[in-house]
């Protein structure tokens, strides 16, 4: 299984999932604004996977400053420290795991006496960010155990998926593709569809080469077709992950996952949201509360630098859409599977 990251002594190399599948190239960072840049243009994604990212950004950060200036004291550190997070806040607005992962690293913060030097938090800081990627990868699997007792139908599952939600996209294994994936290993898989998902092509590039990696049989469909494969009886569910999910059940995703709730419920098919209980944001009441990240628009216009519309057409490129609870069947966590009518 590809991990999307790994972190040793103030460097993160990333996997450039723009590159996938046809490259693999590693990119190396050693300071939280290469980091940032990354989360920004795309390099990691995946909401788990871009909280991970954002800690081991902060942690390359302050192992840098305590490498110049080891013996600073925290109190002369406070506005620095500060600014990290904050541009750290600012790279990506809807995944609420980049801000789970900040809030610990200000829990951190809170924690330390203002006479330590810079260099014994450093190796806190580092800590906690490796504690929020192992975390982050026993919580996958456990939501992966939760998927097998949501399908509970007799015969293999045919399952459609958006995005990519797989070991790319989280600290590994995946969420959506962490239920495919225990289905996979249970002998309850028949086939999955993998939307190719438009604009940026997660399905097509990233979770076709994982689900192919690993030997998972998968058809790609592009996602008009989601419609006609169910109207066919191809499809015994569909799984997606979340980027944030509001206290009354509102799920944010990836852009066109509420056409395929739609159509779910049109076609009587369930229709389950996998992701960690760290996805769920018990601030925000409801979905229109969820910020939700508009995209440059060369996403749309472009496919993999190559222009496919009029230069200068005007483009509307929201990067999540949101899902009302009432057409969630059930969203999967680490813990449970929960039905709704939900209140988190
Ligand atoms: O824009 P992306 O690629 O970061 O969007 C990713 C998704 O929407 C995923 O479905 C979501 O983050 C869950 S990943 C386990």
């Amino acid at each position: 299984m590809f991990r999307a990251m790994s972190y040793s002594q103030g460097f993160l190399s990333l996997i450039d999932q723009r590159a996938l599948p046809h490259k693999e190239l590693w990119i190396k960072s050693r300071c939280l604004e290469d980091v940032a840049k990354a989360i920004e243009d795309m390099v990691v994604r995946g909401a788990p996977a871009i909280g991970c990212a954002a800690a081991f950004g902060i942690a390359c950060q302050v192992h840098a400053d305590a490498a110049s200036t080891p013996d600073l004291k925290l109190c002369s550190y406070q506005e620095t420290w500060n600014q990290y997070l904050t541009r750290m806040a600012a790279t990506r607005p809807t995944a609420v795991n980049l801000f789970y992962a900040i809030k610990h690293m200000r829990d951190l913060w809170s924690s330390q006496s203002m006479d330590r030097p810079l260099n014994q938090f450093a190796l806190d800081v580092e800590s906690k960010a490796l504690a929020l990627e192992a975390d982050d990868l026993k919580t996958c699997q456990a939501i992966g155990s939760h998927g097998l007792e949501f399908w509970k139908g007799q015969k293999k599952a045919r399952v459609l998926t958006h995005c990519n939600t797989g070991s790319l996209a989280t600290a590994g294994y995946g969420t959506a593709l962490g239920v495919i994936r225990s289905l996979h290993k249970a002998g309850r898989l028949e086939m999955v569809l993998v939307d190719e998902t438009r604009p940026y092509l997660q399905g097509a590039r990233l979770t076709a080469f994982e689900l192919e990696q690993d030997g998972i049989p998968y058809t790609l469909i592009s996602d008009n077709m989601a419609a006609y494969a169910m109207q066919k009886s191809m499809v015994d569910f569909v799984v997606v992950g979340a980027d944030r999910i509001a206290a009354n059940g509102d799920t944010a995703n990836k852009i066109g996952t509420y056409n395929l709730a739609v159509l779910c419920q049109y076609h009587n098919i369930p229709f389950a949201v996998a992701a960690p209980k760290a996805t769920i944001d018990v601030h925000c009441p409801d979905g229109a509360r969820i910020p939700v990240e508009q995209r440059p628009s060369k996403e749309l216009l472009e496919v993999q630098g190559v222009a496919i519309a009029p230069t200068g057409s005007q483009v509307w490129n929201p990067s999540f859409d949101v899902t009302p609870a009432h057409l969630i069947s059930a969203i999967i966590t680490e813990e449970t599977v929960c039905r709704g009518p939900y209140a988190f």
